[in-house]
C-alpha cells in the first residue's frame, strides 16, 4: 500500500544520500513539474539547492513575481531572478517563423542558463523535473506525432556542456502523481492544477513577429480572460485556455470616435492527452463579460473572437 507522505519520505532520503554535500542546481519555469521538484528537493537539502528562473519577456501577467513569492518568499528558496526580456526579445526582432522562433528562445534560454549556472561555483547536479511520461517518450517508445509537428523547447533538454550530474526525482512519477506530491509537499491547489503552459511562452501566442508591445497587449488580455474562468468555475473544466494576438488591425467605435486597433481569440479546449482536443462550450453570458472586459480594459484591443476548431485538424496552439 504506496502512499504519497511515505513517497515523498524515501524520495526526500534518496536525494540527500545522492547529493551528499554537493551545489544543486535547477531551471524553475513555474511550471508544474519543475516547481514540484524544486519543492521537493528544497525539502531534501534546503539551500544545497538554487533555483534559476529567467524571465525571458514571454511570461504571463505577474508570473514572475508570483513564482517569487511562492519559492522565495514563502518557502525560503534560494532563487535567482534573471530578468533576460531584452535579450529574448532582441533575438526575436524581425522573426516571424513559428519554427524559428521557438529555436531562439530554446537557445537563448539554454545561453541565459548556462552562464547563471556557471556562476554556481561548487554546483555538481542538475535538477530537472522530468516525468515518467518524458522518460518514455525520450526513450522513443512513444513516437508523438506533435514533435514532428512542432519542435517542442522545455526546459530540459540542456546541452552537457556544464558537466553537472542529473537528478530527477520524479522519473517514476505520472502528472497526477506529480500533482499530488505537489500538494503534500504544501504548494497551493491552484499551482499544482496550473493548465500547462509552452517553454517559448506568449512567443507561440504573437502570431509572426514578437515586439513587447503585442506582448504587454497580450498579457492584459489572457489575464482577464484567465481571472473569468477562475472565477466562474470553468478554469476547472478546461484543459487548457489562453488569449491569442493576432497583429491585424480592424475598425470599431469607442464613444463618438473610431478606432482602428489588434484582435485576441480567445482558445479554451478539452483534452486527455493534447494530441486531440475539443473546443470548450464557454456560456455566452461568459464569452461576452470577458470581451467587454477586454476591449473596455485593454487600451489597443477592439475586437475579441472564439476559437472554434478541434484539434484536428488545428492545433492548440495558434503557431
Ligand atoms: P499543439 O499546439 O501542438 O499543443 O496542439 C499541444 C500541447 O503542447 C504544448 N506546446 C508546447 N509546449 N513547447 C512546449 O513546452 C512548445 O514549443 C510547445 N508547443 C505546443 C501546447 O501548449 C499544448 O499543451
Amino acid at each position: 500500500d504506496w502512499n504519497m507522505p511515505d513517497f515523498m519520505e524515501e524520495a526526500i532520503g534518496r536525494i540527500r544520500s545522492e547529493v551528499g554535500t554537493d551545489e544543486v542546481i535547477l531551471g524553475l519555469s513555474g511550471g508544474v513539474d519543475s516547481s514540484v521538484a524544486a519543492a521537493l528537493i528544497h525539502r531534501a537539502i534546503g539551500k544545497q539547492l538554487t533555483c534559476v528562473f529567467v524571465d525571458n519577456g514571454l511570461l504571463r501577467l505577474n508570473e514572475a513575481g508570483q513564482v517569487m513569492d511562492t519559492f522565495s518568499r514563502s518557502l525560503g528558496v534560494k532563487v535567482i531572478h534573471v530578468d533576460a526580456s531584452e535579450d529574448f526579445l532582441d533575438h526575436l526582432q524581425g522573426v516571424a517563423d513559428p519554427e524559428q522562433k521557438r529555436r531562439i528562445i530554446g537557445r537563448e534560454f539554454v545561453e541565459v542558463f548556462q552562464r547563471e549556472a556557471a556562476k554556481i561555483a561548487n554546483a555538481r547536479w542538475l535538477a530537472q523535473g522530468t516525468i515518467y511520461p518524458d522518460v518514455i517518450e525520450s526513450a522513443g517508445g512513444k513516437t508523438k506525432k506533435a514533435h514532428t509537428i512542432k519542435s517542442h523547447h522545455n526546459v530540459g533538454g540542456l546541452p552537457d556542456t556544464l558537466h553537472l550530474k542529473l537528478l530527477e526525482p520524479l522519473r517514476e512519477l505520472f502528472k497526477d502523481e506529480v500533482r499530488e506530491l505537489g500538494l503534500t509537499l504544501g504548494l497551493s491547489h491552484d499551482m499544482v492544477y496550473r493548465h500547462p503552459f509552452p517553454g517559448p511562452g506568449l512567443g507561440v501566442r504573437i502570431l509572426g513577429e514578437v515586439k513587447y508591445e503585442y506582448a504587454e497587449l497580450l498579457r492584459h488580455a489572457d489575464a482577464i480572460f484567465i481571472e473569468e474562468l477562475r472565477t466562474s468555475g470553468w478554469y476547472e473544466k478546461t484543459s487548457q485556455a489562453f488569449a491569442v494576438f493576432l497583429p491585424v488591425k480592424s475598425v470599431g467605435v469607442m464613444g463618438d470616435g473610431r478606432t482602428y486597433e489588434y484582435v485576441v481569440a480567445l482558445r479554451a479546449v478539452k483534452t486527455e492527452d493534447f494530441m486531440t482536443a475539443h473546443w470548450v462550450e464557454l456560456p455566452y453570458t461568459l464569452l461576452a463579460r470577458i470581451s467587454n472586459r477586454i476591449v473596455n480594459e485593454v487600451r489597443g484591443i477592439n475586437r475579441v473572437v472564439y476559437d472554434i476548431s478541434g484539434k484536428p485538424p488545428a492545433t492548440i496552439e495558434w503557431e
